[in-house]
């Protein structure tokens, strides 16, 4: 497979570093090939312009940096996006890329040719996967069902469903390191072979069950139906039920 790693991390010798640097050693080793956007290292430029396009803009009207990654997305099979969580998000250097990167007619408002818009399992990366690695301070519990932080699944739900899944990529469960402000060495050993067994089954690894837009789960108004997870609300109703 090609394999696109975007690493969005200022210090090269941090954990995230190590992780990175053996999660691609190891993604080489099975046999694929590997790109890379190392955004700080890239000096990449995280703000977007002024004003957001009313149509879609050509190839010459965006900027080189940006064409540069999107080429990069048109050639990988797999993303992995990889960053310490901040302030409950991404970075903003990585958010500044999604936000220059995944434009109108790349990212989002992209027709189908009867005039439905193809997002959220559709669109114009579909048939790619994507996998987050990150690092988190929070120790495990606290980002379970009933941590403080809120559960991995709500806090990455953003960029997940809001963002990867938008575009239409298969979204592949996370890759988290709990507790990462002091991480002995046995626990890096073990969060680097967790990491390696993830990329092993990049392939074929189930994606997170979303439900996609036009699959029947939706109405008219993008509300999921009554007789859909009846009675419930919250991030979790976009999930197609196990079994
Ligand atoms: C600006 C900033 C914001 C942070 N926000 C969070 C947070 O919201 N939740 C959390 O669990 N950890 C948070 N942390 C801790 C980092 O996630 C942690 O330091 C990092 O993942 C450790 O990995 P590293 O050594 O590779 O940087 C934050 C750290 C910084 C510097």
């Amino acid at each position: 497979m090609n394999v696109l790693w975007v690493f969005a991390h200022p210090e090269p010798r941090s954990l995230s570093g190590a992780l990175r640097d053996d999660g691609l050693r190891t993604l080489r080793a099975l046999g694929h090939d590997v790109r890379e956007s190392d955004l700080y290292a890239m000096k990449w430029n995280p703000v977007a312009g002024a004003a957001t396009p009313a149509r879609v803009p050509t190839r010459g009207e965006l900027s080189p940096d940006v064409v540069a990654e999107q080429d990069k997305l048109r050639w990988a099979d797999a993303v992995v996006v990889q960053f310490p969580l901040w302030w409950y998000g991404q970075p903003a250097i990585l958010k500044g890329w999604f936000d220059r990167v995944f434009v109108k007619g790349f990212g989002y408002g992209v027709r189908a040719e009867d005039g439905r818009t193809l997002r959220y399992g559709e669109g114009r990366l579909a048939g790619k996967r994507a996998m987050v690695v990150l690092t988190a301070g929070a120790r495990e519990p606290a980002m379970g069902p009933r941590g403080v932080n809120g559960s991995l699944d709500e806090v990455l739900f953003p960029l997940h469903h809001g963002t990867l899944f938008y575009a239409g990529m298969s979204v592949l469960p996370p890759v988290a390191v709990y507790g990462a402000d002091r991480v002995p060495d046995d626990r890096f050993a073990e969060a680097r072979e967790s990491l390696r067994e993830r990329l092993r089954t990049l392939e074929t690894a189930e994606p997170i069950p979303f439900r996609t837009q036009n699959g029947g789960d939706y109405d008219d108004d993008l509300v999921l139906r009554p007789d859909r997870a009846p009675g419930a609300a919250g991030l979790g109703i976009h999930l197609t039920p196990a079994g």
